[in-house]
């Protein structure tokens, strides 16, 4: 038995010593094409190498290509799971022709590798072709030597291909094979062709013309050769079982899904398990070519295709999300042929995890919804579209979603209510719009968004570029021009300035055009998360609606913003990676000088969480890995004419942003979701510094931070400092640690000595110190001492107090101690003069002077203090005008 993945080696083997150029998959996205919303087939890579608008490298060519046949023109998503052989993803097998070999050798080649190398039996199969294609029945006969009965015309379009309603087509010829008598079915062509028994395996498409815009068709260059092998199909015959589902790839799919769920693919339950194996393939393989859920174009595709299996793990009784488990499963079987998806991995696991969660909090609910709803419908009733579009629009539940799961019941969904319901909701929202009495400017948006559409934003790329002026808005209505002196808001149809949104600072510039006008852009704001409004002062010459203006964004601001915005992505993964997975962002605010990070964490960060991670941070920027944004720049959405995709989705495109080095698990460093504009590598970024940590709730905690040449600035700034505290002290900024801890010490020492020498001083009764001093003097009739010591240490006014008792016999003392300009006082009365004063009502006296309240004690020893120590003189004159009264 041959594997997937030997089937595709073999046949890319066969095809590349037959000359062929080997060429890797392209992305799904169609880069060439925008008239598709996914690549569809193994020949629409090389759609302009046929027609002859690019030259081939080769004239040959071999490919697996991977293939989406969901939401276009071709969609197969209804009938996945019901089917054994429908795919919303496939993996089409194909060797091309570009004016090189033609009939005889295509079939040849098919004929040689399926009967030779593959060694599959001749009676199996029969070919088909185009009715009038004689050459083509001629070859098979004398190639393959097929009997007549077994090569069979084909009038309908069957066999005739076309790439789409444009592109290049030409008379096709497709080889069955029959899986044998025990399965229903009737060769092409019959009554019963629609059964299973003969498989369509291989088509050769003889490619000759080209079908243009209008109906016209003209043709190629040069006859060439496209065929397309569906690599799930050849597989089931290689593997000889009759279902695609079960081929290696899918078994182990759903057997992993059997595992996860516990629950057997028997049964209904077996629908189940090939819907989530074939939808986790469409959707992994979809994200790892950068598309990703949202509520418009090809993220809406593939957004109904995850929920359509998100309703059935939930059909399966799955209790928890279950779709980012099966991706290991996915990449073990698909990984090594297709390394996107193991490059993808974490990105693809969380937004399935995400996506699922969040559509689990409602399907519940709408499920039972669409119970109540249908309970009295049988076989051949049809579900209110009103009630299919509230399951749209409040409970997440894509239109096809819930087709799905009526389809069991027989039970159908009336469209056209449905769609009626759309457009009334569509209405209805701007008139509640309208209504809700928000600023008049505000409604002008809403006026200009569904005039012009969204702003297409070139800035992702460019920093300058035209614009054609679409609304110029003045006091909030619009005007036809503005001109010098105005201050005027000015839209255009596109543009390279970013709207301030998602934290980021709105871009800065220039406005000018050729008729003279010189306008300053001192802001932009992203009104409706649409539109793009240049804040502009018009410094010379006029504008107005159709002129075409030159924008030029303020390149160095831009680049500082950049910075600081890639460094928020690298400080949150900084974060995490110390601090735990508990770390969100709660806000960021990135400007030109200096970003801001909110965070979720309980506690304060240590000064080693700090270090560690700025460290983390700048050896990310040293690293300087290119950082990538997984989506279309708008140069390459341009090309690829995706404005027709896209058109309004500009407003809330979502970009995945991939920074910093890969790890051993094959992730990025950090991988966000993000708007906003970013460096090219990391080690733009330059430096990264966080100046500040703080709270800014319970729970959230703040980091600022700055980055190139304004942290430059600030480590210069601190390092002068440094520097001339070093003159100061005369030591070298390496010495000033130990230098001042000497000096500290120092200082300490003296204090001490000095404190001790004035206690000596005063003890000894000379000089009482501090310079309010003063001699013994009588007051009232009683021997008064008072003294101010500087530096005392308060502790000591007691002893010193029984000293001056002790000292005088019989008298009144009261000390001021004075420290760092605070002062404490004491009084104290020898014991036969407490009958005439208190030590406490001496004290308070003194206090009061002090700017101080209360002080307390006893009659003869009492003791207080005041914040005013400059008072101190005052605070004597106190104590004696209260022995005195
Ligand atoms: N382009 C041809 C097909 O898709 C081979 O069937």
């Amino acid at each position: 038995m041959s594997s997937t993945n030997e089937i595709r080696r073999s046949f890319l083997d066969y095809f590349g010593k037959a000359g062929h150029t080997v060429t890797p998959s392209a992305p799904l996205v169609p880069y060439n094409d925008p008239t598709l919303m996914f690549v569809n087939a193994g020949m629409v890579p090389f759609k302009n190498v046929f027609t002859g608008l690019e030259t081939a490298a080769s004239p040959r060519a071999a490919s697996a290509q991977k293939c989406v046949r969901a939401g276009g023109k071709h969609n197969d998503l209804d009938n996945v799971g019901y089917t054994a052989r429908h795919h919303t993803f496939f993996e089409m097998l194909g060797n091309f022709s570009f004016g090189d070999y033609f009939k005889e050798q295509a079939i040849e080649h098919a004929w040689t590798l399926l009967t030779r190398e593959w060694g599959l039996p001749k009676d199996r199969l029969t070919v088909t072709v185009f009715h009038t294609d004689d050459e083509a029945a001629g070859l098979w006969k004398r190639i393959a030597g097929l009997p007549d009965e077994r090569i069979i015309r084909i009038a309908s379009s069957d066999n005739f291909w076309s790439m789409g309603d444009t592109g290049p087509c030409g008379p096709c010829s497709e080889i069955f094979y029959d899986h044998g008598d025990h399965i229903f079915g009737g060769p092409p062509g019959s009554p019963d062709e629609d059964g299973d028994r003969f498989v369509e395996i291989w088509n050769l498409v003889f490619m000759q013309y080209e079908q243009q815009p209008g109906g016209k068709r003209i043709d190629l260059p040069k006859p060439s050769i496209d065929t397309g092998m569906g690599i799930e199909r050849i597989a089931a015959v290689l593997q000889g079982v009759h279902d695609n589902y079960d081929s290696d790839t899918f078994k182990a799919l759903i057997a992993a899904s059997e595992q996860l769920t516990g629950v057997a693919a028997k049964g209904d339950s077996a629908a189940s398990h090939r819907v989530i194996a074939d939808h986790l393939r469409s959707t992994s393989f979809l994200m790892a070519d950068g598309v990703l859920p949202s509520n418009e174009g090809r993220g809406y595709v593939l957004r109904r295709i995850m929920r359509r299996a998100m309703r059935h793990a939930h059909l399966l009784g799955a209790s928890e999300p279950l779709m980012h488990r099966l991706v290991p499963a996915l990449i073990a079987e698909m990984g090594s042929a297709y390394p996107e998806l193991a490059r993808g991995q974490a990105l693809i696991e969380e937004v399935l995890e995400r996506e699922e969660t969040q559509f689990r909090r409602t399907l519940d609910k709408g499920l039972r919804l669409l119970d109540e709803a249908t309970s009295g419908l049988g076989e051949g009733g049809e579900l209110d579209g009103e009630v299919a579009f509230r399951l749209y629009d409040t409970y997440g539940f894509p239109y096809d979603l819930t087709e799905d799961a009526l389809r069991n019941r027989g039970i159908g969904v009336d469209k056209a209510g449905f769609d009626a319901a759309m457009a009334r909701q569509k209405a209805a929202a701007r008139a509640a719009w309208k209504g809700s009495g928000e600023a008049a400017s505000g409604e002008v948006w809403f006026d200009i968004a569904e005039r012009e559409g969204a702003t297409e934003f070139t800035g992702y790329t460019a920093t300058s570029g035209e614009g054609r002026v679409v609304a110029i808005v003045k006091g909030g209505v619009e005007v036809a021009s503005a001109s010098a002196g105005d201050e005027v808001i000015i839209l255009t149809n596109q543009t390279p300035f970013y709207g301030e949104s998602g934290g980021q600072t709105g871009d800065a510039g220039t406005m000018a055009s050729l008729a003279g006008l010189k306008a300053t852009v001192t802001d932009t704001a992203k009104p409706l998360g649409r539109l793009h409004a240049h804040h502009v002062r018009i410094d010379a010459g006029s504008v107005a609606v159709g002129d075409s203006v030159q924008l030029d964004v303020d390149v160095a601001r831009r680049d500082r913003i950049r910075a600081n915005h890639s460094a928020t992505h690298l400080v949150h993964a900084a974060l995490r990676n110390r601090l735990g997975g508990h770390v969100t962002q709660k806000g960021s605010m990135v400007a030109e000088d200096r970003l801001r990070f909110d965070f979720s964490h309980p506690v304060a960060l240590t000064p080693e969480d700090i270090a560690a991670i700025e460290a983390e941070v700048n050896a990310e920027i040293r690293a300087n890995v290119t950082v990538s944004t997984r989506l279309m720049t708008p140069e390459d959405a341009v090309a690829a004419g995706a404005l027709a995709l896209f058109g309004e989705k500009y407003g809330d495109e979502v970009r995945v942003l991939a920074m910093g080095r890969v790890g051993k698990d094959g992730r990025s460093y950090s991988v966000e979701l993000c708007g906003g504009t970013h460096v090219r590598a990391t080690g733009d970024i330059g430096i990264f510094r966080i100046v500040s940590e703080s709270a800014v709730a319970s729970g959230v905690r703040r980091i600022e931070a700055l980055t190139g040449e304004v942290a430059r600035q600030w480590l210069v700034a601190r390092e002068e400092a440094l520097k001339a505290a070093a003159g100061v002290i005369r030591s070298t900024p390496e010495e000033v640690p130990s230098r001042l801890a000497a000096l500290m010490d120092e200082r300490k020492r003296l204090e001490k000595e000095l404190a001790e020498a004035k206690k000596a001083l005063a003890l000894s009764g000379g000089n009482r110190g501090g310079g309010a001093a003063s001699a013994d003097e009588t007051i009232a009739g009683v021997t008064f001492s008072g003294q101010v010591l500087e530096g005392l240490d308060p502790k000591e006014l007691r002893p010193l107090l029984d000293a001056a008792k002790r000292r005088l016999g019989s008298g009144v003392a009261a000390v001021i101690a004075v420290n760092d300009g605070k002062a404490s006082i004491a009084a104290a009365v020898t014991d036969d003069l407490t009958g005439r004063f208190s030590a406490v009502d001496l004290v308070r006296a003194g206090v009061e002077a002090l700017g101080g309240k209360g002080g307390g004690g006893r009659p003869d020893m009492a003791q207080g203090g005041g914040p005013n120590g400059d008072k101190a003189d005052e605070a004597l004159a106190a104590v004696k005008a209260a022995m005195a009264a």
